[in-house]
């Protein structure tokens, strides 16, 4: 399948790829029995691979990251495909059509993508369509945003409501903060403007019979006191963990030309460009946090090395978007043979140790 996308990606572009895997898996996900077949041919299932995090047991600490199923359509798929968890996402309050096309692009030799596609999605009445079924022991996050046009004083108020109308949808949250939609907008970075939009969650959530985890989605292109503010404000508040981190800015160290970079324009950059900065992030939270809070490391994870250093950096799950684009489904698979092969060696090494003894 994957050859078959990198063959459609060459003539009709990334976005429409996306767009046809997404047709694709939906259409396959409507055959009785397919997921069963999906989970025989691509799922890794050993109990050496699950995670006990926020109070929910992960098949394996392997996700899909925001924007790769943005509308909930195809979590189930993604699911039985073998990723342990699926964020979807970012879901305004009103559906939005996001910057013109085209606004994703491919840099092959830098195994990056470059998007602008400014939050594009169909809106929370539609998640809550998708969404309203029982999960069937899959996890599923949302993350949340503001729409385009919301004005800053007024984003509070979008965070809140699509919390408020997702909250017996999802099984956690993720506030993203780190999303610059249209390149000029202001991205909330101090104490007092996080806050703002956090607090009315707390609020609500303490209101509730159910609770719901909430984290806070950060940007790579923070600087490291910054880093550390967000993750005072986890310490200090019932902010249950960190997502780290975003798409960058940044066009650090590209190998891709100058001109080709000029002519895609403003964007947010991801994949291999992203794994150092994002491993440095993670680390940083992890330790001034003293190792005691879940952090969810993303960025550049394009091999299961790259996820081996991500979770040795103090990651307590990962996600994939550029890695599974590159890489394809095997990626995922790959990483839980090796996760496996570890757990068992590891076993092996301590019985050897103790028979000595
Ligand atoms: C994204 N990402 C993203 N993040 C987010 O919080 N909300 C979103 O809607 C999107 N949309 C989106 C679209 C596209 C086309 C890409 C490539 C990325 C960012 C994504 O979740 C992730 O944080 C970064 O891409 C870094 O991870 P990778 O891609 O390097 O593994």
């Amino acid at each position: 399948m994957h050859f078959l996308l990198r063959i459609f990606n060459f003539f009709f572009g990334p976005e429409r790829t996306h767009g046809a895997m997404v047709c694709l898996l939906r259409i396959v996900g409507c055959i009785p029995g397919s997921r069963w077949f999906l989970r025989k041919i691509y799922a890794v299932e050993d109990p050496s691979l699950e995670r006990e995090v926020f109070g929910m047991r992960f098949k394996n600490p392997i996700g899909v990251a925001a924007g790769f199923d943005r509308n909930g359509e195809i979590y189930r798929e993604l699911s039985a495909m073998g990723f342990g968890f699926v964020e979807v996402g970012t879901i305004t309050p009103r559906p939005q059509s996001g910057n013109p096309r085209p606004r994703v692009f491919r840099l092959g030799s830098d195994r990056a993508i470059i998007n602008r596609t400014g939050l594009a999605n169909k809106g929370l009445d539609y998640a809550i369509s998708r969404l309203r079924t029982p999960h069937d022991g899959m996890i599923v996050g949302c993350n949340i945003g503001k729409n385009t046009i919301t004005p800053v004083e007024e984003q509070a108020t979008d965070y809140l409501k699509a919390f408020r109308n997702l909250y017996l949808h999802a099984d956690y949250f993720t506030v993203n903060v780190s999303y610059n939609t249209t390149f000029k907008e202001y991205v909330p970075q101090s104490r007092e403007s996080i806050l703002e939009i956090l607090q009315p969650l707390f609020e609500f959530r303490r209101g509730q019979d159910q609770y719901r985890p909430i984290l806070l989605k950060i940007s790579p292109d923070l600087p490291d006191e910054v880093v550390d503010m967000m993750t005072d404000i986890m310490i200090d508040t019932p902010l249950d963990g960190i997502v780290a981190t975003n798409a960058t800015t940044s066009r650090e160290g590209l190998k891709a030309s100058a001109r080709t970079l000029k002519n895609i324009g403003q964007g947010a950059l991801s994949g291999a460009p992203l794994t150092k900065r994002a491993i440095e992030v993670v680390a940083r939270i992890y330790a001034r946090s003293k190792g005691t809070y879940p952090i969810i490391g993303v960025g550049g994870l394009m091999s299961p090395e790259d996820i081996k250093a991500m979770l040795d950096a103090g990651a307590t799950l990962v996600q994939l978007y550029t890695g599974v684009v590159f890489e394809g489904m095997s990626l995922v698979r790959r990483t839980c043979k090796m996760l496996v092969a570890e757990t068992k060696g590891k076993g092996a090494d301590e019985q050897t140790s103790t028979t000595e003894q």
